[in-house]
């Protein structure tokens, strides 16, 4: 498979730098804007229950710069009433849907979607109806796949979190954590499901992400906003987006010469 691995790019920590000072700047759709230049395919941005980074005119502005520009805007957003009500009233190309708790830092696991069918599966019908491409973001666990697919999601985006964590710790649990997304994706595309990957993906654990070739999609955010205080955005994306490509052009090359 050579199909071309798309990058969004995920601005989310733009907005919580500004809101620190709770200054109007940096503005996340100036960055979204920069980010399409360097070669993402399309923006997203979580607009979290407690308000903590992207704010509502956040997404007012970045639907309309995505519109403008032809690009997809994935919406991150809990299960709830409100967040239904939002994204109904944007239609983002795409609603990618997350656990949320308060007190988290960042979104620390998969949603449960086997163990939260009945609340997930009304949630989804109503934004494919309108238009929206729903996705799951779940653990690479078989069950959670085949409940994602039940549940009638399109897409999946498989958490890399505890992959990326344990890479960077030098753990030998990432040979394992590694399999374990290679067999997720490849249940979620035999199943009929767009997999996307997602969370804690650096330079360092891109490739081996970028290679399992049925993700069609990687979600990147605060590992690239960090980097853009040294080299700037656009040179943070496009390194990025150049161990993407190669990764995936070495993984085709493998399968094409076995
Ligand atoms: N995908 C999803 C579903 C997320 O919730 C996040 C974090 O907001 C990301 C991707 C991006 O993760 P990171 O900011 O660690 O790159």
């Amino acid at each position: 498979m050579t199909n071309r691995l798309r990058l969004g790019v995920n601005i989310d920590h733009v907005a919580t730098i500004r809101n620190a000072r709770g200054e109007s700047y940096p503005d996340p759709a100036r960055a979204a804007e920069i980010a399409l230049q360097a070669g993402a395919d399309g923006i997203t941005a979580h607009l979290r229950e407690d308000r903590r980074h992207i704010s509502d005119a956040d997404i007012d502005a970045l639907a309309a710069l995505t519109r403008r520009r032809g690009r997809p805007l994935n919406l991150e957003m809990a299960v709830t009433e409100e967040m239904r009500a939002i994204a109904l009233a944007h239609r983002p190309h795409a609603a990618c849907l997350v656990p949320e708790r308060r007190e988290e830092v960042t979104t620390e696991g998969g949603l449960d979607v086997a163990g939260g069918h009945n609340r997930i599966t009304p949630v989804v019908a109503a934004l494919r109806q309108a238009g929206v491409r729903v996705s799951l973001f779940i653990e690479p666990t078989e069950i959670q796949v085949d409940a994602a697919r039940l549940v009638g999601a399109q897409v999946v985006e498989l958490h890399t979190g505890a992959y990326c964590l344990a890479v960077r710790e030098s753990s030998a649990r990432a040979i394992g954590l590694l399999a374990m997304l290679r067999a997720a994706a490849a249940r979620a595309h035999g199943l009929g499901l767009e997999v996307h990957a997602g969370h804690g993906i650096d330079y360092e654990t891109v490739a081996a992400v970028a290679a399992i070739h049925q993700v069609a999609e990687l979600n990147i955010g605060h590992f690239l906003v960090g980097e853009a205080i040294f080299t700037g955005l656009d040179a943070a994306i496009r390194r990025m987006r150049t161990l993407m490509d190669a990764a995936r052009a070495s993984s085709a090359s493998g399968e094409a010469a076995a």
